[in-house]
């Protein structure tokens, strides 16, 4: 597969990385410190039309391809991988999954504000025994005339404290296992709806997860996104676009790891010479950058996929995998070439370490990518 990226997708990539460079990389050292989600810069980002990239302008979305997407995610995600994690959620989780499954009442209650960036969305199919064996769900919803009674408590949801609307998954049908999941639209404030606490995380401190507590919580029926019994389908499918999303933002971190150690290795002196011209750090650049752009490779191909309605599971799992590998092993060659610099705050590269971390857990492990890429494998070959 071959990418050109045309003059457009060039054009969002440019406009993501001066509004990243100019808005938000500046305080990101204060938000990760205070743990300050970036209220303002996610207003801002909404104006300019990133939190509803692919959704397309008849929903208040910008109409862009995945690919301008995976570039914008990539250029936020360098200055600061905890909007990029906001930014992911509400666009490949939440609002690709409404525009494509979502019915027209929900379309155009929810979807518009969430695509224009006006309201915020999050995700919540991980329960406290549902991780990476998410059929396992534990929360239920019982039909009750025209609403369904939610009961269950969801763990780990990005954005819980800040979102306005939540994709809730919950078993409507016990006997049909994962058959019998739903997926709700549940608004903040809906009675017998409450967040738990904030959790005080590794790294992208910017961005806030908490668990979200429903106790007889009444959702009327018309917020079903899709159909009965489709909410398992729906959030498989939804997160091969979101695995798209983190690798992304797993390329930002990478490629905010490998510039940092450019510049620091072209400055920085030791036996007599800038330490870029030691071979020792010569290897550790070169092989950054050639497992960045091998991950970007793999990125984009999912998202060309994406784009082209062909099949891109299996790719967006290898790219998910492979790029967060990637940001994880930039991130520690980076300090390495920092030396004592790179384990303290002011020159960054020990968040991308923290940051980078979580790519190779949420929107399925790591072992939950090689699981999906075997099992594509071996029904390709017929095995
Ligand atoms: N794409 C589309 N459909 C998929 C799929 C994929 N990648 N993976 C599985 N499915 C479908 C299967 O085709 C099957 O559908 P049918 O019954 O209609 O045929 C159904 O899902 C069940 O699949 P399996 O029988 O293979 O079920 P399993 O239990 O053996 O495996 C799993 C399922 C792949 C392990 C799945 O549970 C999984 O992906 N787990 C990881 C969950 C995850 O990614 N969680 C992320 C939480 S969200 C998050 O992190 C967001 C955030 O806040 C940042």
């Amino acid at each position: 597969m071959q990418f050109e990226l045309t003059e457009d997708q060039l054009m969002v990539q440019q406009a993501a990385k001066e509004f990243a460079e100019k808005e938000i990389a500046p305080g990101s050292i204060e938000r990760d410190i205070k743990a300050e989600f970036p209220t303002d810069i996610i207003k801002k980002l909404g104006e300019l039309g990133f939190m509803g990239m692919m959704v397309s302008p008849e929903y208040g979305g910008a109409g862009y391809d995945t690919v301008s997407y995976v570039l914008a995610m990539m250029e936020i995600s360098k200055a600061d991988a905890s909007v990029g994690v906001i930014l992911s959620v509400n666009n490949s989780l939440v609002c690709w999954g409404l525009e494509q499954y979502g019915s027209e009442y929900l379309k155009k209650k929810y979807l518009v504000p969430l695509a224009s960036g006006e309201k915020l969305g999050a995700f919540a199919l991980s329960e406290p025994e549902a991780g990476s064996d998410a059929t396992n769900q534990h929360t239920t919803a019982e039909k009750d005339g025209d609403f369904y009674v939610l009961n269950g408590t969801k763990n780990w949801i990005t954005n819980g404290l800040s979102a306005d609307y939540f994709l809730v998954m919950a078993q409507t049908d016990r006997p049909k296992a994962h058959k019998g999941i739903t997926t709700f639209l549940v608004e903040k404030g809906t009675p017998g709806f409450e967040h738990g606490k904030k959790e005080d995380k590794l790294g992208i401190r910017g961005s806030d997860t908490c668990s979200l507590l429903f106790t007889n919580c009444r959702v009327p029926a018309e917020n079903i996104v899709w159909e009965e019994g489709k909410g398992f389908n729906f959030a498989m499918n939804t997160l091969n676009g979101g695995r798209i999303g983190i690798a992304s933002q797993a390329l930002g971190i990478a490629l905010a790891s490998l510039e940092a150690s450019v510049k620091y290795a072209k400055q920085r002196k030791a036996f007599g010479t800038v330490i870029a011209n030691h071979q020792a750090i010569q290897f550790k650049l070169a092989d950054m950058d050639m497992h960045f752009e091998a991950a970007k490779a793999l990125t984009l191909q999912a998202a060309a996929l994406k784009d082209a309605h062909k099949p891109y599971a299996k790719e967006a799992a290898m790219a998910k995998l492979y790029a967060s590998k990637t940001a994880v092993d930039c991130a520690l060659e980076a300090i390495q070439i920092h030396g004592g610099y790179g384990y303290v705050r002011e020159y960054l590269v020990e968040r991308y370490l923290r940051d980078s971390k979580i790519t190779e857990i949420y929107e399925g492990t790591s072992e939950i990518q090689r699981m999906v890429i075997a099992r594509a494998l071996l029904n390709e070959t017929g095995g």
